[in-house]
């Protein structure tokens, strides 16, 4: 079985990991111009961000939300750009008590953009800070306990809030609701990804021939974050196997040896899809029941692997389960039988 791969060593796992960080600085684009894909969140952020400065305002809270690894901390960085204020990037585990919180808010300065990524994960107690903040630029600190207790109000700086989450749906009412703007990333599409594999090499000197930089670009799973990279490992191989310039078939061998397959999938998207097929003969089976068979948390396999499962087409959503699709037995290379 394919089970010993872990979700951490996973090379196309969206999230943020530590080799990252290097490209992920050097790569991050600064501007809207400068930002691939994403055409109509950048459209209306662009309008947003135009209006306000016409105004001299600060920029409505901003929450983005979508799969992991489509650059949300860019976005954030690029809207504190536009506009031209500093960002305070953070994220929802990382503020433990109301009291961070307000150290946060209170240092900032007047129209900065605070970024908290995962902000669904905020406590209710930070949460409640939030509300008066984002409303009022204010703070409410409640003095003593019990019937004696009382509330003092102080002024904090105006600032953009820009929040990030995988999932609309999973944040309080409450809180959506003091967000003026809410923008929906969508997965990258491979002449997209390619564009963005084109420019990174360029800024990392690079060499590749346009058919390398697309075939890294299928196999990414519509997600920057992966693409750069697969950029990053197929160089490698290109240097040791070739002459250091990526071309279609040293990235071909480079991603066949990483078990990508040809559309992106690894080894625990098949071992999903495999697993529907042989034990439940391919749905309609319950999320749960697919994350106990193989291993996975639910919420991964929700976030993670089936936005872009979904996307080529190889599993539904049903009422009843989920269902593993004709198209999905064909990419296996399993019969598909009517049921
Ligand atoms: N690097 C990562 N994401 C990017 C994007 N959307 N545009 C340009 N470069 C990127």
């Amino acid at each position: 079985m394919e089970h010993d791969m872990d979700f951490e060593n996973r090379i196309i796992a969206p999230e943020y990991l530590s080799e990252d960080s290097d490209i992920e600085t050097s790569l991050r684009p600064r501007t809207l111009n400068e930002y691939i894909g994403q055409e109509k969140a950048k459209e209306n952020l662009n309008i947003y961000i135009e209006a306000a400065k016409g105004r001299g305002e600060t920029l409505d809270h901003v929450l983005l939300y979508g799969p992991p690894g489509l650059g949300k901390t860019t976005l954030a960085g690029i809207i504190a750009n536009e506009m031209g204020v500093n960002v305070r990037i953070t994220s929802g585990p990382a503020i433990e008590k109301p009291g961070d919180l307000a150290a946060l808010l209170t240092n900032l300065s007047d129209g900065d953009v605070l970024f908290i990524d995962e902000i669904h994960r905020l406590s209710k107690s930070v949460e409640e800070v939030l509300y008066p903040a984002m409303e009022d630029s204010a703070l409410d600190i409640i003095i003593g306990k019990g019937p004696s207790a009382r509330s003092i109000r102080i002024d904090l700086p105006n600032f953009t809030l820009v929040g990030a989450t995988t999932r609309a749906g999973q944040l309080t009412a409450p809180l959506r609701d003091r967000f003026g703007v809410i923008l929906r990333l969508e997965l990258y599409t491979p002449e997209e990804l390619g564009r963005i594999v084109t420019r990174s090499a360029d800024i990392l000197g690079i060499g590749i021939e346009p058919n390398g930089a697309f075939e890294i670009a299928a196999r990414s799973r519509g997600t920057p974050r992966i693409a750069n990279r697969l950029l990053k490992r197929s160089r490698d191989f290109a240097q040791v196997i070739g002459n250091g310039v990526i071309t279609e078939d040293n990235a071909k061998i480079a991603l066949g040896r990483m078990e990508i397959d040809p559309l992106g999938l690894d080894n625990i998207d098949r071992l999903l899809l495999t697993s529907m097929i042989k034990n439940y003969n391919g749905g309609p089976v319950g999320l749960e029941t697919i994350a106990a068979a193989i291993g996975e948390e639910s919420i991964t396999i929700e976030d993670v692997y089936e936005p872009y499962l979904m996307q080529l087409g190889f599993l539904s959503r049903t009422p009843r389960g989920r269902v593993v699709t004709p198209a999905g037995y064909k990419h296996l290379g399993i019969e598909f039988q009517e049921k």
